[in-house]
């Protein structure tokens, strides 16, 4: 226990905290983004909401969730605290800002996009998980993203969003490709692919989402979205 400890007050130690929790959220992000592409069965939501209702109802996935949360919440904490720690032993700032070797540039950007990533989490669980799960809602859950997404600027930010998520993304991988040691010749086209596949296929899977339905999903119950399609721009 004080070994482990101890190996959590290194920044190595944070390092692998940050990179095995990030791993997790990845996967869970695959399993969000698998579960989400339901959304587009074209049946009304009949698919999605059993879906919903196997995660809801399931006492494992309910206690993968704790696991989850406890993983963002680990990941966030030692990424701001390495960030601190590595401010404090700098001795002095960089004059050039150069992307590729300026360390402290590209430090203070990861924090910024983490930080976003983070803000983007409170807007999407308070819009999605809260009222699903812990306040209450006559809405089911196609209905309520059918809703939200009825909204073209919460779509747009959305987009942002995930833009900014794929960047993180990009950026994690090559830190925690570093931080295992995976920095390697013989696999690099591998590792290059699984890269490539979270930090641009999967944030452009969950941007279709918005997208989708915007344009080809009529949301009867908003009227925003009746003013937009009838002005063509919200109003
Ligand atoms: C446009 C794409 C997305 C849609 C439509 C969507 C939809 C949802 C919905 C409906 C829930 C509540 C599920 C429930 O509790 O019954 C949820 C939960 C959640 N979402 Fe998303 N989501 C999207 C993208 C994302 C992204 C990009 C992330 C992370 C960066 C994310 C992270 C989470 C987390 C952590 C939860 C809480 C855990 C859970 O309920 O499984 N989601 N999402």
């Amino acid at each position: 226990m004080k070994s482990l400890v101890s190996l959590y007050s290194s920044s190595i130690g944070k390092k692998i905290v940050m990179g095995l929790t990030g791993l997790f959220l990845c996967l869970f992000l695959v399993e969000h983004l698998a579960g989400n592409l339901l959304l587009f069965a074209n049946d009304n939501g009949h698919l999605y909401e059993e879906y919903s209702r196997i995660l809801v109802s399931n006492p494992i996935i309910r206690a993968i969730e704790i696991i989850l949360f406890l993983s963002l919440a680990g990941h966030a904490l030692s990424g701001v605290v390495l960030w601190i720690q590595n401010r404090r032993a700098r001795p002095q700032k960089y004059k050039e800002f150069r992307l590729d070797e300026n360390t402290e540039l590209a430090s203070r950007i990861t924090m910024l996009g983490g930080s976003i990533v983070f803000l983007f989490l409170v807007v999407h669980l308070s819009s999605f998980f809260f009222p699903l799960r812990i306040t209450g809602t006559p809405m089911t859950a196609y209905e309520l993203v059918r809703e939200k997404f009825s909204n073209p600027w919460f779509g747009l930010f959305y987009l942002v969003a995930l833009v900014i998520l794929g960047y993180h993304l990009k950026h994690g991988f090559q830190s925690a490709f570093q931080t295992f040691g995976l920095v390697n010749k013989r696999y690099k086209a591998l590792l290059d692919a699984v890269a490539f596949f979270f930090w641009f296929l999967l944030p452009a899977g969950f941007g279709s989402i918005p997208v989708y339905f915007f344009f080809f999903v009529k949301n009867t119950a908003s009227p925003l979205v009746l003013r937009t399609l009838e002005h063509g721009w919200p109003v």
